[in-house]
């Protein structure tokens, strides 16, 4: 009946031109619209995305907006102290991407966050100053709207000031989150922030602090956040903090335009993002091992399905671990890594009747691990241009340095580097040389986000959150879609797991797997992990029905909401 009712529902959103959010625990069918839709971890963040688009902006204006937008109301991974990437596929089909990924300050040294006996100091990469990686999310922004953009910067940044200064009503899982991080705030902190009251549901945070740090940056442009009083504050207080990042950083920081990688699969031609990311390269390996396999036939989250996508991914990630870091530092055989004939091989020794053991798999005896608390956002505007961002302070709300006089959290994307090759990061992940910390460099990420074409027509923009479990998160949601013909909502919904190398275990969502099929990998000889992820990814996609309206998937892991018209 409920079914039923929202299929009427998103039925009439094709015929009305008002404004429709559509917001359910778990709907099958997500919203519906013709024209537009930004898909948000936060309706606030969505809602300003896309009135920006009503009134004439472009994805690259919106994707502006929705970036500060969630500095503001999800400030749990939404930030302009932090970084990310953005792919966009523009309506004529020409496609490219930006890195706006921090990178380690000058004085960063290798052993950095090593003692004296070679030991990883606990906690020195991810907690406090030290963790601290130079923000790129405001050169991103200001080099897209400059390159991209088409409307005046002061109609996009003023409704975000708004926001701040009205304030953003605290949702249950914010409360929630907030009441975890809680206790490492005060460790972190010499003085007391914001976040350290007691935040209770439909209470409102206001954050005239950002509020003015915004009102410079429309004023004086991203400058003001690199070279400007900003800067010289942001330093001062990192330094104040025990922290290296220096006003010299700030004032050297770059955003990267990067050419995506781009990989087809069956009728589908995939465009995800290059290093520093490992997403792109990783999920073209995976789908390519996967393309001569029948998962249409299998069935979804079958036995045979998830033995097909387990092997790709552990090949895949014991790749990842050896051969990937920042491609303006290291030398990356990417060609090679995402050849049919290599991937053919590295499939060769796996069999339906027994796991491959990761040990007999490997690419030297590393692993490498990533932070969960990203988020992601896709747009598609009323001319037919997508764009897919994920952007990410690390850990959930970054190093917890919060900076009260500007107003914003400080990332703790130095996690993302391998301290120590060999030991793994936050994430389990461990890492080479290939990704060891160097002046400059960018640290390996994980963040996929990605647009797919069917037909050489825009057919999908999606991505999400969850650290190294991001990359499958995406790999499942597109193959939902193509392989087991699910919507958009219905391939978010869907229950997910994961497989990266090491550890040697499946990862999966609890209670969603049927208890059967689990004793059968058991027997198989796959570990099964369903306890430390109560949640993988938090995906956010639009897809493009036949009809060429857009159905909007936004994930009810979390507050994500799909608003368009
Ligand atoms: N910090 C998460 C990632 O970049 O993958």
């Amino acid at each position: 009946m409920i079914k039923h009712f929202l299929s009427v529902i998103a039925l009439l959103c094709l015929f009305v031109s008002c404004e429709k959010t559509i917001k359910d625990s778990s709907p099958i069918k997500g919203l519906i619209t013709k024209n537009a839709m930004v898909v948000s971890a936060r309706a606030e963040a969505s809602k300003i995305g896309s009135n920006i688009l009503k009134k004439g902006g472009n994805v690259f204006d919106a994707m502006c907006a929705t970036q500060l937008a969630l500095a503001v109301a999800y400030p749990f991974a939404g930030n302009i102290g932090g970084g990310g990437f953005m792919v966009y596929r523009k309506a004529n089909g020409e496609i490219g991407s930006i890195d706006f990924r921090e990178k380690a300050p000058l004085a960063a040294t290798k052993d950095m966050y090593l003692d004296e006996n070679g030991e990883v100091i606990p906690e020195k990469s991810t907690l406090g100053a030290m963790a601290v990686g130079v923000p790129g999310s405001i050169a991103g922004i200001f080099d897209i709207h400059e390159k991209l953009g088409s409307m005046p910067i002061e109609d996009i940044i003023q409704p975000v000031i708004d926001l701040a200064n009205k304030g953003v009503i605290v949702t249950k899982k914010q409360a929630r989150a907030i009441r975890e991080y809680q206790p490492l705030f005060p460790k972190v902190n010499k003085y007391p922030i914001i976040f350290d009251k007691r935040w209770k549901e439909n209470d409102t945070i206001k954050y005239p602090a950002l509020a003015k740090t915004l009102e410079r940056i429309l004023k004086f442009g991203k400058h003001e956040f690199y070279k400007g009083e900003t800067a010289k504050i942001l330093a001062k207080f990192i330094q104040e903090n025990g922290g290296i990042v220096t006003e010299e950083d700030l004032a050297k920081y770059e955003a990267i335009w990067r050419t995506p990688i781009t990989f087809t699969y069956d009728d589908l031609k995939i465009i995800s993002m290059a290093p520093p990311s490992s997403g792109g390269i990783c999920l073209a390996q995976i789908m390519k091992m996967l393309e001569p396999f029948p998962l249409d036939e299998f069935g979804h989250n079958t036995l045979k399905s998830i033995q097909a996508i387990t092997e790709a991914e552990r090949r895949s990630y014991a790749d990842r671990s050896f051969y990937l870091g920042d491609s303006d530092f290291i030398k990356i055989p990417v060609e090679t890594l995402i050849k049919e004939n290599y991937l053919s091989g590295r499939m060769a020794g796996f069999s339906f009747d027994q796991a491959t053991p990761s040990s007999s798999v490997s690419h030297g005896n590393i692993q490498i691990i990533e932070s969960n608390e990203t988020t992601h956002y896709s747009i598609i505007d009323p001319f037919g241009n997508a764009i897919a961002v994920t952007t990410t302070l690390n850990g959930a709300y970054g190093s917890k340095l919060y900076c009260s006089e500007l107003g914003f959290f400080l990332n703790n994307e130095m996690d993302d580097f391998s301290s120590k090759p060999g030991e793994p990061n936050m994430f389990g992940l461990i890492g080479a040389e290939a990704n060891s910390i160097t002046p400059e460099k960018r640290m390996l990420s994980s963040m996929t986000p990605t647009i797919v074409e069917k037909n050489n027509k825009l057919y999908m923009t999606l991505g999400t959150p969850g650290g190294s479990t991001i990359i499958t998160s995406v790999l499942q949601t597109i193959l939902n879609v193509h392989e087991f013909n699910m919507g958009m909502q219905e391939a978010v919904n869907a229950p997910r797991f994961h497989h990266q190398w090491l550890p040697d275990e499946i990862r999966i969502e609890p209670n969603a797997f049927n208890k059967n099929l689990i004793k059968k990998l058991k027997t198989l000889g796959y570990s099964i992990n369903e306890k430390d992820s109560p949640i993988l990814g938090k995906v956010d996609g639009i897809l493009v029905l036949e009809d060429n309206s857009y159905e909007g998937g936004a994930d009810y892991r979390g507050d994500d909401t799909a608003i368009g018209f």
